[in-house]
């Protein structure tokens, strides 16, 4: 593409008013919060999909990121005349986003989003610079340089994961796709679509996984329980007055390392919710990001403390019960029940930690309750607006009430199926880390 093929377009022509050009302008930002929106919407389905958790957290990192742009746009482009009313997304972009997300496998699916959709997207913020006005139009140009900072980073920090995957056919086919609307921008000449195009995304509907990715971690039902030999959480330990801070600070690392779970099955309901204001997609990439900063909590800290992660089992109950929920009810599950409810023991768990005048554990644990409050509000906010969504009429507190009946039933079910990978000689149990614990 070339921004001085546009300059002889349509675009050149309009540039010559000064309300066109205004108005042109805006229409970009529009197109631009449209991707980032849609971006955000579905790049999540990739990040149950993929195994490493490195690369997890990357990708909420960015999801986060993107939510930025695009509410930074919004605000921006409703301060011009030409960006348009409401926050839909056009179909023309839905199709495309909705063919990257039937990616066959998730390297396929990284590569689409990180070699075809996000290099476009970039591109269209150069472009864009290319051709508004420096002055006139500072104020987004100035945000502009910096999202063109961030997808330039974004794609440094994903290239180690993409050099790992060969290149494939199914970039070209959604490269195909893009090119057929002329780029993001519409900058190049639009060409048609060649007939026998196969539109996966017309073909199969969109399913989550079952169960979520951990790749080569070893995985189990629940690090939750009452014995010491099965699990490396024992509830009455936690709670216990007796039992040594040291002890307390391992078994909360590892809870905080299994907010991955949240992070996997939050993930689910971007995807699933694709008409709701874009502020509630806005705050659940935020919740989504500060799960998996809580989850990284653990994961950074365990190995300092003597943990080897390789022995650590990862908890996928939560996840397996939740995707066969309504979006509704695992929204309601998240914020009414399991974050609202954590409040009491993780109040008792501070306490404790602070015996061991260990700052960093202190300052972690604060942030990780400052964020779970926000987590609560946001639940109060959105829960209504996604039981809209999908024609739930009762009232919020019925509602929860016969989510929470429900999900013990469908516990019942789905729930204990995940037999553990590891023997209990090689997996990491309450037991092991009291011993660990003596030693740090
Ligand atoms: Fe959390
Ligand atoms: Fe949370």
């Amino acid at each position: 593409m070339s921004s001085t093929s546009l300059r002889t377009g349509s675009r050149a022509r309009s540039a010559t008013g000064r309300m066109a050009a205004v108005q042109e302008m805006a229409s970009l930002q529009r197109l631009l919060f449209e991707i980032e929106r849609e971006f955000v919407r579905t790049v999540t389905t990739l990040i149950y999909r993929v195994g490493d958790i490195e690369l997890k957290y990357l990708l909420c990192q960015h999801c986060w990121e993107s939510a930025g742009h695009a509410r930074f746009l919004r605000e921006r482009g409703r301060e011009l005349s030409g960006f348009g009313k409401g926050e839909a997304v056009r179909d023309s972009f839905r199709m495309l986003f909705e063919e990257a997300v039937r990616a066959e496998s998730p390297e396929d699916g990284l590569a689409g989003f990180y070699r075809v959709l996000k290099p476009a997207l970039l591109e269209a913020y150069r472009e864009y610079i290319a051709l508004t006005h420096h002055l006139a139009d500072w104020p987004s140009r100035h945000l502009v340089e910096e999202f063109i900072a961030d997808e330039e980073r974004h794609g440094a920090e994903m290239a180690p994961y993409l050099e790992k995957i060969p290149r494939g056919s199914w970039e070209e086919h959604l490269a195909e796709a893009l090119a057929a609307l002329g780029g993001f921008l519409e900058q190049d000449p639009k060409g048609d679509l060649r007939d026998d195009y196969e539109w996966k995304a017309r073909a199969t509907p969109y399913q989550h996984l079952a169960v979520c990715n951990r790749g080569d971690y070893p995985v189990c039902s629940s690090v939750f329980s009452e014995d010491p030999e099965e699990t490396p959480i024992v509830r009455s330990w936690l709670e216990d007055p007796e039992t040594d801070a040291r002890l307390i600070r391992l078994m909360v690392y590892v809870w905080l390392m299994m907010e991955l779970d949240a992070v996997d099955y939050l993930a689910t309901v971007f995807y699933d919710t694709p008409d709701v204001p874009f502020d509630l997609h806005f705050d659940l990439a935020r919740h989504l990001w500060d799960e998996s900063r809580h989850s990284q909590f653990g994961y950074r800290q365990l190995p300092r403390l003597g943990v080897d992660l390789g022995a650590l089992e990862h908890s996928l109950d939560l996840y397996a019960i939740l995707v066969q929920m309504t979006p509704p009810e695992r929204y309601a599950m998240m914020t009414m029940e399991f974050e609202a409810g954590s409040f009491p023991t993780k109040a008792r768990v501070m306490d404790r930690i602070r015996e061991l005048n260990d700052f960093e554990a202190d300052t972690l644990l604060a942030f990780d309750r400052n964020d779970e409050q926000n987590h609560v509000r946001y639940g109060h906010r959105w829960l209504p607006e996604i039981m809209k969504a999908f024609g739930e009429e009762r009232p919020v507190g019925n509602f929860v009430e016969a989510t929470r009946a429900r999900f013990e039933e469908l516990a019942k079910i789905h729930g204990g199926q995940i037999p553990h990978s590891l023997e209990p000689a090689q997996r990491l149990t309450g037991s092991k880390l009291r011993t660990l614990s003596e030693a740090t």
